[in-house]
């Protein structure tokens, strides 16, 4: 059998509540069937988000003893800044609080009415603030993404030919960079290839583009290069990822996801792009060498960032998100496949078949779940997209329940509880119930909104 060996010991532990489903009934309606409004009190595995929640290792948390804290010109900066140069070959490096508060830089530096942005599918957070700014995305996946149960292994490849149609229609000169995004999280955590970024290089260069990567996800996206892509079987993490960071003019992230800690920066070696946006680090977030995180953050998010160059601690998540989606298919449930990263995506489009998407079964499916197992997912689905410029909803490409691996936090045997309880809901799906908004926030309306049943 293919079990999952885990290559850390666990040293610090948090004792888990499991309350009685009478209790998460209760929690339900006092969140609003929202499962971002739920107390981990009541919550037994939190699969909510692999954002921050990730186990730190020995290294990072005996480093944040030694945080040199001072408003500015920290030694503990000096180190972030090395790794960043280490590990992602950039030799700037702006700080910022968190991934969002890069993307709020970049779309105030770059984005105005009648900006378009390319990219191979949108995040929440990115998206809201170029709209905000009056911008437009364009989503430029090829067909095979939106495929659930395919063995396609780069479904987050950019579409080529549809990337030079939006550049040569809207104009070079309203498209202020493409943004690729790395393990395309909202269509199940899918990687692009080492290839399609090379040519979207390519069409950058062509068009005098800039090429901005978000790299929160990009170790696990390097994995998968070595893992499925035949010119890189041989290579290691440290080249995989400077290739890719190569390859783009800016890359940003949020450090909550790829160096396991807290915080975000966003890098550059081109000194225009670092003039331009530096500027803005003092005013929304914080002085230029702490970029309102804490600086025990900083201390993490180096060390972090070097262990990014070892394939045992990244491969970690994959490996077990893959042992989910692998077993749970093999019990018959609809789910994302290939398995990606971030976490199992479990296809409500096809269990909640029952419930229109105007009453968000994705969201469905998440109240469910933690109603009849206590783990908390996320919905990624139509509840999750913003009403356009009419107030108009639009309905999702597909409706996703995401179960969240954090880094090296759950143990085997509570994926398996998490498969058994899956497995239960999918036989008795009939059960589950739509849901409506009783409360609707007029910008991302996922993280607070509160809904009833229907
Ligand atoms: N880009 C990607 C690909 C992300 O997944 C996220 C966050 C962000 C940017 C924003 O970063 O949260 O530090 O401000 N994703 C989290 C998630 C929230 O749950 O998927 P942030």
């Amino acid at each position: 059998e293919n079990i999952p060996l885990e290559l850390h010991k666990v040293r610090i532990v948090q004792k888990l509540n499991l309350v009685p489903v009478e209790r998460r009934m209760e929690a339900l309606y006092e969140g609003g069937f929202n499962t971002f409004k739920l107390s981990t009190r009541d919550v037994f595995l939190d699969m909510l988000t692999d954002s921050g929640t990730n186990a730190m290792s020995d290294n990072q948390v005996s480093a944040m003893l030694r945080a040199d804290d001072a408003y500015a010109g920290s030694q503990s900066f000096e180190r972030l800044q090395k790794a960043v140069e280490d590990v992602l070959d950039k030799k700037y490096l702006l700080p910022v609080h968190q991934g969002r508060a890069a993307e709020n830089i970049l779309s105030e530096a770059y984005v105005q009415k009648g900006s378009i942005i390319p990219m191979n599918y949108h995040f929440t957070t990115a998206m809201a603030h170029i709209t905000l700014r009056g911008g437009q995305i364009a989503e430029l996946l090829y067909d095979e993404a939106y495929v659930i149960n395919s063995d396609h292994p780069f479904k987050g490849n950019m579409n080529l030919e549809k990337l030079e149609e939006v550049i040569q229609s809207y104009g070079p000169e309203n498209v202020p960079f493409i943004r690729m995004e790395a393990s395309t999280n909202l269509i199940g955590g899918q990687p692009f290839s080492m290839q399609n970024l090379r040519d979207v290089r390519a069409i950058a260069d062509k068009y005098g583009l800039l090429l901005v990567l978000d790299a929160s996800l990009m170790g696990e996206n390097a994995y998968l290069i070595i893992q499925r892509e035949e010119e890189f079987k041989n290579s290691d993490m440290a080249t995989v990822v400077k290739l890719m960071t190569g390859l783009s003019d800016i890359c940003y992230f949020s450090a909550r996801k790829l160096s396991c800690s807290r915080g975000g920066g966003i890098c550059t070696n081109n000194t225009d792009v670092y003039k331009k946006l530096q500027v803005f680090v003092p005013l929304y977030e914080g002085f230029l060498t702490y970029g309102g995180m804490s600086i025990r953050e900083v201390e993490a998010m180096a060390v972090g960032l070097y262990e990014v160059w070892d394939e045992t601690i990244v491969s970690q998540s994959p490996i077990f998100i893959k042992y989910l989606v692998d077993s749970l298919d093999a019990k018959g449930v609809p789910m994302v496949k290939p398995a990606g990263v971030l976490g199992a995506h479990v296809d409500a489009m096809q269990i909640c078949s029952h419930i229109p998407q105007n009453q968000y079964p994705a969201g469905a499916l998440a109240a469910a779940f933690f109603l009849i197992s206590g783990v908390r997912g996320m919905e990624r689905g139509t509840l999750s997209n913003q009403r356009d410029e009419n107030g108009v909803e639009p309905l999702a490409n597909m409706e996703l329940l995401r179960l969240a691996v954090p880094r090296r936090v759950f143990t085997l045997s509570q994926l398996k509880y998490v498969e058994d309880r899956m497995a239960w809901l999918y036989q008795n799906r009939h059960l589950i119930g739509g849901l409506r908004f009783i409360e609707e926030p007029p910008v991302l309306r996922f993280f607070m909104g509160k809904l009833e049943p229907t």
